[in-house]
């Protein structure tokens, strides 16, 4: 059996009729950018939310250094988030033309740590950055907490996590903007790139409106911009999405709490945490080797017999080649808890459209590897 790490032909073919649908009231109205389709996704999303605006972008990566710059973050600043994420969340930051200060991330959910936060906080410091990674929030009232204290910002990167929620708040809400990606591969995914930034801040709303449209807000008429339109064609099919968005993370849910019952006892790896009170929308299935040297032979061997199995991500930030290009970083303290998931993740297939038999299938060969693995190796290293 061949089983795929994304789903995203299955998922198209399964709400084809409202992606078409869409795709053809665009073409048919003849506005393309900025047009009606774009206002109505920017309303529903918001809705979705629970917030005033939202406001579609070009890509994930854009709304974060859109959000910073409309937040008057940039040279001489200092932004906090945590290496073990997708490239782009520092990239945004050294975009702006602030400086990243890695911290930590917390052992168990691969967010950010906030006990290590305030160690990293300067004068410089204007915001941070917590990444709801692999589909789980960060601890965003101890966050918040730390924002308060300090008159710090808070931009969420929620590029993995639409839908997911903490206990007691929702995302958007303990923050001052929260972006999303919309790049095919994430839980809400158009066939392309696209991305978007919510929020309840008037000032933040206008400014990026402004800053993604060549700095204008009527035609003839612009100050300082850029060109980061979410374009209507791209809105239209995620309107259509949208509309299943909660359940398609059921089915990420429930596909990931088959993985983890069939998946107990295995003695090479470790399970990711859904912590308590938190609703995990599983944008990543991450499990963990116990031992580095395991990784790429997990990998190899699942890869081998069929299962698409990926790293996420493979290498933390601050180890990449060339890093950091001229850009300024920081590190503060240890990061070994950031650099121990790069070489020990492995991420299962995971999307809403899996079939029962494919899941039972990664699991069947996850825990013929493991027996292989536990037998060739010490039994004190895999206890
Ligand atoms: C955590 C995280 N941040 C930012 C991004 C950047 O989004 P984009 O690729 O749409 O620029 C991504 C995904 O690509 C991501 O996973």
């Amino acid at each position: 059996m061949k089983v795929e790490f994304y789903g995203h032909v299955r998922q198209y073919h399964n709400i084809k009729s409202e992606i078409d649908k869409n795709i053809q009231t665009v073409l048919e109205s003849g506005q393309y950018v900025m047009g009606p389709m774009l206002k109505q996704f920017e309303g529903e999303l918001a809705a979705y939310h629970g917030t005033k605006y939202a406001i579609g972008t070009a890509n994930g990566t854009d709304s974060i250094w859109l959000a910073l710059m409309a937040l008057g973050i940039g040279a001489g600043d200092e932004v906090i988030t945590h290496p073990n994420s997708f490239f782009a969340t520092a990239e945004a930051i050294w975009i702006a033309g602030a400086t990243a200060v890695f911290v930590d991330c917390c052992p168990k959910t691969k967010c950010i740590d906030p006990t290590k936060i305030e160690a990293a906080i300067t004068p410089k410091t204007k915001a941070i950055i917590p990444v709801h990674l692999y589909g789980q929030c960060a601890d965003m009232v101890a966050i918040k907490a730390i924002a308060d204290k300090h008159n710090l910002r808070i931009i969420e990167d929620n590029a993995q996590a639409i839908g997911a929620a903490g206990p007691g708040f929702k995302i958007g809400e303990l923050s001052d903007a929260s972006s999303t990606s919309f790049i095919i591969q994430k839980n809400l995914g158009t066939f392309g790139d696209s991305g978007a930034l919510v929020t309840n801040n008037p000032d933040i709303d206008a400014k990026v409106r402004k800053l993604r449209n060549h700095g204008s807000t009527a035609r003839n008429v612009h100050s300082y911009g850029f060109n980061s339109r979410l374009d209507d064609i791209h809105a239209g099919i995620l309107s259509a999405k949208l509309k299943h968005i909660d359940e398609y993370n059921d089915a990420r849910r429930k596909w990931a709490d088959r993985y983890t019952a069939g998946l107990q006892g295995a003695k090479t790896f470790t399970l990711p945490v859904a912590l308590p009170g938190y609703r995990h929308v599983f944008h990543l299935y991450v499990v963990e080797t116990k031992k580095a040297e395991w990784r790429d032979q997990m990998v190899d061997f699942l890869v081998k017999n069929g299962v698409d199995a990926k790293t996420h991500y493979s290498v933390a930030i601050h180890k990449q080649a060339g890093y950091p290009w001229g850009k300024e970083a920081r590190i503060v303290g240890s990061v070994e808890n950031a650099e121990e998931n790069a070489i020990t993740c492995v991420s299962l297939p995971m999307f809403p459209e899996l079939r029962e038999d494919e899941v039972d299938y990664v699991i069947a060969k996850v825990m013929e590897w493991d027996a292989q693995c536990a037998a060739k190796s010490c039994c004190c290293s895999c206890s």
